[in-house]
């Protein structure tokens, strides 16, 4: 698998930070590079504050498919983060050329909602791209409130395969992006996110 399309429907629900994180964990397995996708431009942001030997991230242009074919021969894997909604077009470009569909999720119900828009953009680009798989991934985790349990229940009725793994609310994943690092470069203050991270990137690539 090579292409990881990272999406959803609403702002701030994660997929810059797991974009940024997931990327530098897979440059540690093989080449792994990240088209920024997103007209916010966050994940070129970053990288303009990272270290020389952080993960690549490439603007996107137009022609995303065409892209990421051409840095598909420098790069075993590309992670495309994506606008934060279905209806964007390169949302849509980004998931018909994707291996992989990843859906960051906050465990609140608005977001739950608007992840339903998701499954139906998923489903229509399997039509043309049957290999597309996709997985929700809850971030931003509480683990011990109600809500955060509620969310794990209603979360499985939507009706797409759900990470067994959940990123938890850590302080580390927004001062790491603030140093212009990844959760990989923060040493112990990162262990636990890494050690999160690492699982689901296990399951991503399953
Ligand atoms: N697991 C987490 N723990 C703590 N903070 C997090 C976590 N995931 C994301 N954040 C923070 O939440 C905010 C939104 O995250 P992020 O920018 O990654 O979301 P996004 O989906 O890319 O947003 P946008 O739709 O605006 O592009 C950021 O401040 C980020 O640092
Ligand atoms: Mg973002």
């Amino acid at each position: 698998m090579s292409i990881i399309a990272i999406v959803g429907n609403k702002g701030g629900a994660g997929k810059t930070t797991l974009s940024l994180n997931i990327a530098t964990g897979m440059k540690n397995r093989g080449r792994t590079a990240i088209i920024d996708a997103d007209p916010q431009r966050s994940s070129l942001q970053w990288r303009a504050f990272a270290e020389n030997d952080a993960v690549s991230v490439y603007e996107a242009n137009n022609e995303l498919g065409v892209q990421a074919q051409i840095l598909m021969q420098d790069y075993e894997r590309i992670i495309i983060d994506c606008p934060p909604s279905v209806f964007a077009p390169q949302t849509n470009k980004a998931l018909v050329i994707s291996d992989r569909a990843v859906i960051p999720v906050q465990p609140s119900p608005m977001d739950l909602w608007a992840t339903i828009h998701i499954v139906e953009a998923v489903e229509q680009a399997q039509q043309t791209n049957p290999r597309l798989r996709p997985l929700l991934v809850i971030n931003q985790l509480e683990p011990r409130t109600i809500l955060s349990r509620l969310v794990r229940d209603a979360v499985k009725e939507i009706g797409i395969p759900v990470a067994d793994t959940m990123i938890r609310r850590r302080t580390i994943f927004r001062s790491s992006a603030l140093e212009g690092k990844s959760i990989y470069e923060v040493g112990r203050r990162g262990d636990e996110a890494v050690e999160e991270i690492e699982q689901l990137i296990q399951e991503i690539m399953q």
